[in-house]
């Protein structure tokens, strides 16, 4: 299993703060957004690490993460997103790095309070297919919102005006090599980009989703207020715990 991290984007949400920087170099307490992401991947066990990024700062991701020798990595992987074509479009670039194995995908703006091996390990005992992981939200029209039957999943709306259910499909995806076939067939959304839930309704139209609900908190971090309340929680109770 290889993991992915997604870190391009313009960061609008955020400007001016990141007029002169990528989103995911910004501090959330006491570590640059991108550790997080990475410790999450190495604590599932996944050390073959491969870094999308993008905009006018991807340099200083190689200054400051090097090879990765603060996290016990020998080597990371950085490949460049031209442009803003949305999450999907920008994990299309990790085919050649997947390279036919199954990948742990991680937007580079999502912090959890826990890990994910043990969804790690469940994806891998799963022939093929994906596997999403839930959290319940107080504001799920932020979100991808999982619509439920009983336990199986059958939908997921991007950014609902109003919400079939409370939860939200977390910016940690497991995928096997298909999903490179799905992204090709995509089309853009309204807001202009490839989106990953289109990705992942291929797989629950064809039967090869399953999900996780997600323990401890999480937070995305790529508004104002969701990047203070990523600095109040790991200020308050540490992030990516074994
Ligand atoms: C993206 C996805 C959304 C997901 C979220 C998790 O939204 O499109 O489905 O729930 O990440 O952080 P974005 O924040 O990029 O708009």
């Amino acid at each position: 299993m290889k993991g992915v991290i997604l870190a391009g984007g313009l960061g609008t949400r955020l400007y001016p703060l990141t007029k002169v920087t990528n989103k995911h170099l910004l501090p959330v307490y006491d570590k640059p957004m991108i550790y997080y992401p990475i410790q999450i991947l190495i604590n599932a066990g996944i050390d073959d690490i491969l870094i999308v990024t993008g905009g006018n700062n991807a340099g200083d991701f190689l200054r400051l993460l090097g090879n990765g020798k603060e996290f016990g990595l020998r080597h990371i992987n950085y490949t460049y997103q031209q442009g803003e074509g949305g999450i999907a479009e920008a994990l299309g670039l990790a085919e050649f790095f997947a390279a036919g194995d199954g990948i742990c995908v991680v937007l580079g703006d999502n912090i959890i309070e826990k890990n994910i091996r043990k969804a790690v390990e469940d994806f891998k005992k799963q022939k093929e297919g994906a596997k999403i992981l839930l959290k319940e939200v107080p504001d799920p029209h932020r979100f991808g919102v999982a619509e439920l039957k009983g336990d199986r999943i059958v939908g997921i709306e991007e950014k609902p005006k109003h919400p079939k259910s409370n939860y939200a499909v977390i910016g940690i995806y497991l995928y096997d090599a298909t999903v490179f076939d799905f992204i090709k067939t995509l089309t853009p959304s309204e807001r202009g980009e490839l989106e990953i839930t289109d990705v992942n309704n291929r797989y629950i139209e064809k039967g090869l989703m399953t999900y996780d609900i997600l323990e401890g908190w999480w937070t995305d971090a790529g508004t104002f207020d969701s990047l203070l309340r990523a600095n109040q929680l790991v200020a308050q109770t540490g992030a990516n715990k074994i």
